[in-house]
């Protein structure tokens, strides 16, 4: 049976039986940045299996030997100084190797096979084989037909795949796309990756939410008045201009970081830990999300796209300058959406979510905002902020309680205080990077903190209206500055809802 950490309470010494990961497209970036360091990482832990190994795949023609020296590299790089142990890194490093894979060449995916099945003898991963697409999207469908061909979609042991995000464009590139991955692959061995639900803060919202007695009872419409989702983000597309322009912010991190997060929020207690007892209910609240019809589409949505300016005192590129971005680009880098819930629990309560590039700060948080007391008593007072739980997910994670307070004096005046709870000094200890507990996740057959194909559907049939109404018409872009809190259009969308984004 696999065990599930969130059920046993406790998530250590769950050590996966042995396995190879062979990740696609292991020149890329992501694998220097991010996938190798994490298995280091776990490795340093002693959380990884004996005879666990990596196989690079990728285009670029390479020998092992320079793979593991670009991988030792990107560790030192990557990691902090002290976070690396040589020796660990050494013997990580002995269990790493290459082959050269082209999706033009199936004789390449024969020798990815033969290479497996040697390894499988002689380091005992006994045909137990994880594979991590971190290619251009156009290659999930070639590569996850390629392996059928060669029956990699099945051994004597376990097989699982882990697709990278974007999962699909839209709503018909995604149904094709899912469409060719089951029929090589079985929902159950097909783990989409979401790295936001790795993320320590964002499994919190479920212990906050269910491990505590207080909350919970306020969950709902009686008490809460609305709920603000934001991601905002200091940086601009970097050097991403290409895949960037073709996405835009509502694909980019809406359709799938901001929308988990979301329904983790919204939706109701599951009946275990287990991944589907979790996820039909994370379906279920998005089953409930009220479709966003064209006519109302600006009571809906709104969007918007960097202008040159200034972040952190540093000049800043407009959007439309940036490298591989079309100079007459249409592609919102600041998207606002409002969410309405039609289920017992939420009528009437709107959820909005947020997200951009170019912003004055990098902020993820979930804000809660209550009512108002039913009844003044303090009419002298100031006005009275309504009470906020805000859930920090990044950076400085922790959760903040706003309430009135009496400030001192001999005439009665509330104050707005916080009640704070910061993880760093909580625990004084530094929270795993995402991928760590995504990758051991996927070792472990743990699919939780995956998204289910049906809730991906839902999520592309949702945005689909506004994705096609923002196609159809130009709006006057660039519309905010690099460095303000995005456009005028998007506080003027509040305002009509008589509300007021917050100020991070
Ligand atoms: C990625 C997006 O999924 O998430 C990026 O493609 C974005 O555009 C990134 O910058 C944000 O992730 P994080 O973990 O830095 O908040």
């Amino acid at each position: 049976m696999i065990e599930n950490p969130l059920r046993e309470g406790l998530r250590l010494e769950r050590i996966p039986e042995p396995c190879t990961m062979v990740i696609f497209g292991a020149s890329g970036d992501l694998t220097k940045r991010k996938l190798v360091p994490a298995l280091y990482s776990l490795a340093q832990q002693s959380l990884l299996p004996g005879g666990f190994s990596i196989v690079g795949a990728a285009r670029t023609p390479m020998s092992s030997e320079d793979f593991r020296a670009r991988m030792k590299e990107a560790v030192h790089h990557f990691l902090d100084p002290g976070q690396v142990d040589s020796r660990v890194l050494e013997n990580c490093a002995a269990g790493m190797f290459y082959t050269p894979i082209d999706v033009k060449d199936p004789g390449s995916f024969k020798r990815l096979s033969e290479l497996l099945s040697q390894m499988d003898q002689e380091r005992g991963t006994s045909g137990n084989r994880l594979f991590y697409f971190s290619t251009p999207p156009t290659l999930y469908a070639p590569l996850t037909q390629l392996l059928g061909s060669v029956g990699l979609n099945r051994s004597s042991g376990w097989t699982r795949v882990i697709i990278e995000k974007p999962f699909g464009h839209d709503l018909a590139s995604m149904l094709a796309l899912n469409k060719q991955v089951l029929e090589v692959f079985r929902e159950e061995q097909v783990y989409r990756i979401d790295h936001y639900l790795g993320k320590e803060t964002v499994q919190n919202i479920l212990v906050l939410r269910f491990a505590n007695g207080i909350f919970e009872p306020l969950w709902n419409r009686r008490y809460i008045d609305h709920v603000q989702i934001t991601a905002a983000e200091s940086l601009g597309v970097e050097n991403r201009g290409g895949y960037y322009d073709q996405a835009g912010v509502l694909r980019d991190m809406i359709q799938n970081h901001l929308l988990q997060i979301f329904t983790l929020v919204a939706m109701e207690p599951p009946v275990s830990l287990e991944a589907d007892a979790v996820r039909d209910e994370k379906t279920k609240v998005m089953q409930a999300v009220r479709p966003i019809e064209l006519q109302h589409m600006d009571q809906f949505a709104v969007r918007g796209q960097y202008a040159a300016g200034a972040v952190n005192g540093q000049p800043a590129k407009g959007y439309r300058e940036e490298k591989n971005v079309s100079p007459d680009s249409n592609t919102e880098t600041y998207a606002a959406i409002k969410l309405l819930v039609d289920n017992w629990r939420w009528a009437d309560v709107p959820f909005y979510l947020r997200s951009a590039k170019r912003l004055p700060k990098r902020v993820t948080e979930v804000a809660v905002q209550f009512r108002k007391a039913p009844h003044l008593l303090f009419k002298d007072s100031e006005p009275l902020q309504p009470n906020s739980l805000t859930l920090r997910i990044q950076p400085d994670a922790g959760i903040t309680l706003r309430f009135g307070a009496k400030l001192p004096g001999q005439s009665i005046q509330v104050r707005t205080v916080s009640m704070d709870f910061r993880y760093g000094t909580s625990f004084g200890k530094k929270s795993p990077d995402a991928y760590e507990r995504l990758l051991l996740d996927a070792m472990l057959g743990d699919s939780t903190l995956f998204a289910r194909g049906d809730m991906v559907e839902i999520s592309w049939r949702l945005l689909m209206p506004v994705l096609d109404a923002w196609q159809k018409t130009a709006d006057h872009f660039p519309n905010y500055e690099s460095g303000s809190w995005g456009p005028r259009e998007s506080d003027e969308f509040m305002q009509r809802e008589g509300r007021r984004w917050r100020r991070l």
